[in-house]
């Protein structure tokens, strides 16, 4: 290994003993996907560890959370994740811990959440890093107190605004925003419905996490069995997936209506996305409907105060994390499939170090 920065001094107390390899390994984006994702758009690579500028960190990679967005920001449709590119580590969100400071109040030992990547270590911007609770499990950090729980928590709540006694539905509700909102409208008071892409799902939004009703969207009556979870209609629909669950629930909408427009995963495995639904904007225009898109990164001065309340809820046991974790760098992929499949619930987390 070179002779430089990354090498902890032995006696500066603001590095830790730990040891700092000279390589790490990392995945790479071999291809940019035109169809479905495959695990094979990636590549793994091992390469010396980087040095150490200004104000930096090195991190040893603990967990890397997978969310659907990722997928939009490979399809080059997120226009916050820039242009979609081969050849450049996966970018993404994880928990580490430090191995090395150049940054003033950081030490050696902290554990921080950042745009660590794909990576086993990791440089990160001490400026961009925020320290977490080492005691708090790396799947929790990155579910329910992570961007998918923070999304979760602003959009239902600040743009969704839904009151005592409406109904609330809400779309790809298994996944990691997904049953983090149901929750949270129940907290509120609502009637929940979710809609999930098996039966075997739907059955635990109920059973377990207490939703009032649950619609397989892949059943062949989905449309009538959504009517039929929606007697007094839709006060706040929350809309992770567009699509043909968009379309239904815009026809199911009351009055003064809001539609929280989070995210259109029903669109992101493919180069050719469908149209946008039917009705818009008549059918908005008829009943006074609200329809918001929104980032979670808007309400970043207010992380703090929702982190507050979602660790209550958690503490308290009326917030249940689900998470679906995989073992090991060479799993991140794979993961990454099987999300956009549908066979992970909760929070996808792959864990880099026991
Ligand atoms: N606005 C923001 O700031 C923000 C921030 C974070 C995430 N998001 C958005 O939030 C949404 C959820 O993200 P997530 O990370 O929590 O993912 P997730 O819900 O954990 O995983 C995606 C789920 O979507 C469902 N799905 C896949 N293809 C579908 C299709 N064709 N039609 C309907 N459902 C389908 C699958 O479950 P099934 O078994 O139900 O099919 C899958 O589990 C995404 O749209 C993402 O872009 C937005």
């Amino acid at each position: 290994m070179s002779d430089d920065s990354t090498t902890a001094p032995p006696d500066d107390p603001e590095q830790s003993t730990a040891v700092v390899p000279e390589t790490t390994r990392q995945i790479v984006i071999r291809e940019v996907p035109q169809g479905q994702l495959e695990a094979t758009h990636f590549a793994l690579q091992e390469v010396p560890v980087p040095s150490l500028g200004e104000g930096e960190l090195l991190v040893e990679t603990l967990a890397i959370t997978i969310g659907a967005g990722q997928r939009a920001g490979l399809q080059g449709s997120a226009g916050y994740a820039g242009p979609a590119e081969a050849d450049v580590v996966m970018t993404g969100t994880g928990v580490g811990r430090v191995l090395v400071s150049n940054h003033d109040s950081i030490e050696a030992g902290a554990v921080v959440m950042g745009l660590t990547g794909w990576t086993e270590h990791a440089v990160l911007n001490g400026k961009r890093a925020t320290v977490v609770d080492g005691a708090v499990a790396p799947a929790t950090l990155l579910g329910a107190l992570g961007t998918n729980g923070l999304t979760a928590y602003f959009g239902l709540l600040d743009v969704g605004q839904p009151q005592s006694g409406e109904t609330v539905v809400v779309s790809a509700a298994g996944g990691s925003v997904g049953h983090i909102v149901g929750q949270i409208a129940k907290l509120r008071g609502a009637t929940v419905v979710g809609v999930a892409g098996s039966d075997e799902k739907c059955a635990s939004l109920i059973d377990d996490l207490g939703f009032d009703r649950a619609v397989n969207y892949k059943s062949d009556d989905f449309r009538a069995a959504f009517k039929a979870a929606t007697p007094d209609r839709i006060d706040v629909y929350f809309d992770n997936t567009g699509g043909d669950i968009l379309g239904s629930a815009l026809f199911r909408m009351n009055a003064h209506g809001r539609i929280v427009c989070c995210g259109v995963v029903s669109q992101y495995d493919t180069s050719t996305p469908g149209p946008g639904p039917r009705g818009v904007p008549g059918l908005l225009v008829n009943n006074r409907v609200r329809m918001q898109g929104f980032l979670v990164f808007d309400y970043a001065d207010r992380f703090a105060e929702a982190r507050a309340e979602i660790s209550n809820w958690l503490a308290s046991g009326e917030l249940i994390a689900r998470t679906t974790e995989f073992d090991g760098l060479d799993a991140a992929p794979h993961a990454f499939v099987d999300l956009l499949a549908g066979r992970t619930v909760g929070t996808t987390v792959v864990n880099l170090a026991s």
